[in-house]
């Protein structure tokens, strides 16, 4: 049944989003950040399209993300900053991918390999990967000794979107940073910390170069603001076909746990797509999904494969178009609302999103 459940993506969004995003960020450079599949979209094909609109940068967490791009002959600039233990980076260099490093070891080795450049990535308040305030003097000291035949390109830190107080401390440390650095004579001429919710709302964190991961997608980071106010159009739909429908008389019980019983007689109808897909099991009974301007809700438990939607007495037919979220201007459930039904966030709604269902690009 997999193969009935279709992700559509439509790649004129794709490039749609790019062109605003370089507006909105201009004269700053802009990264789309195609990492996990292109937050489910599909890596390569979405990368060709966020090159074709002018993206200057494409960012992925790991190497082995990078070198996909490279092998569908995908050209462009390639950040990659989440490194195994150990890493050579020969397969950086071999392939013209650039790391960003997060400590001396991981300079070391990129410039053993003979990788074209590098970017510095630090922590500044974020706790995850990058060097730590403390250990910045001899890190900044040792990439200031090989810049001349290792380039410090960039230097990446990552905003943990906890409040604009928050934010602006770890902004406060980057310009620190960036001081110690110029100091020793390094100044990478890009400086970037922000990604889409620093990126679209203006703080004084974006720098020379914005990471765009959600908003490039047509998404919000922010919850309870849609992406459409900076006239951003998400690509992605998901949509299956009603495969039966039964009439259910009132109290009988639907799906594992008898989660929902109707209160009168109703139809219900049955999607090939659960969990397994990638759906979220907490939105059960909760999400809703719409067939052609219709609203239904999905009711009972979503099942591994499988998820019942309350039709009532609506003349919904097998074979019908159930679409789970796409385009809010079209009349679908938003990615935000099904992230909302299960109590998550929207970039699990679509990164969660099953590698083995078919996607299809317009
Ligand atoms: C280092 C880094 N930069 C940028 C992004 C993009 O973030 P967003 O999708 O919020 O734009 C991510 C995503 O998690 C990231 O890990």
């Amino acid at each position: 049944m997999t193969q009935d459940v279709k992700i559509t993506v439509d790649t004129t969004a794709l490039r749609h989003n790019v062109g605003v995003l370089r507006e909105v960020v201009a004269p700053a450079e802009t990264m789309v950040v195609v990492k996990a599949d292109a937050y489910g979209h599909g890596a390569v094909e979405s990368a060709r399209a966020f090159v074709e609109a002018g993206v200057d940068w494409l960012g992925v967490a790991d190497l082995d993300e990078a070198l996909e791009l490279r092998r569908a002959g995908i050209t462009a600039p390639v950040l990659a900053w989440l490194h195994a233990p150990g890493e050579t980076f020969a397969s950086a260099a071999a392939h013209d991918v650039t790391p960003a490093v997060s400590d001396i070891a991981q300079l070391e080795s990129a410039a053993a390999a003979g990788v074209r450049a590098v970017h510095l990535c630090i922590d500044t308040g974020l706790s995850r990967n990058g060097a730590v305030e403390s250990e910045w003097p001899a890190f900044f000291r040792r990439a200031a000794e090989l810049a001349h035949r290792l380039p410090v390109e960039g230097l990446m830190s990552h905003l943990s979107n906890t409040s604009p107080e928050e934010d602006g401390q770890q902004a406060a440390a980057f310009l620190r940073a960036t001081g110690m650095l110029g100091d020793l004579g390094v100044e990478p001429p890009l400086r970037h910390l922000a990604a889409s919710a620093a990126g679209l709302s203006y703080d004084g964190s974006r720098g020379t170069l914005v990471r765009f991961g959600l908003a490039a997608y047509g998404l919000s980071p922010f919850a309870g603001r849609s992406a459409a106010e900076w006239g951003l159009r998400p690509a992605l739909t998901l949509s299956a076909p009603v495969t039966s429908t039964k009439r259910v008389p009132a109290g009988e019980g639907v799906s594992y746990g008898y989660l929902f019983r109707p209160e009168h007689d109703t139809t219900i109808a049955v999607v090939p797509v659960g969990y397994a897909d990638g759906v979220d099991r907490a939105a059960s009974d909760r999400a809703s999904v719409s067939i052609g301007q219709r609203t239904y809700r999905v009711r009972g438990r979503i099942a591994m494969n499988a998820l019942v939607i309350d039709v009532g007495d609506d003349p919904v037919e097998v074979g019908d178009d159930v679409v789970l979220f796409g385009d809010p201007s079209r009349g679908h459930q938003s990615a935000a609302d099904w992230a909302a039904a299960s109590g998550g966030i929207t970039y699990e709604t679509v990164a969660c999103l099953s590698g083995a269902l078919t996607r299809r690009y317009l």
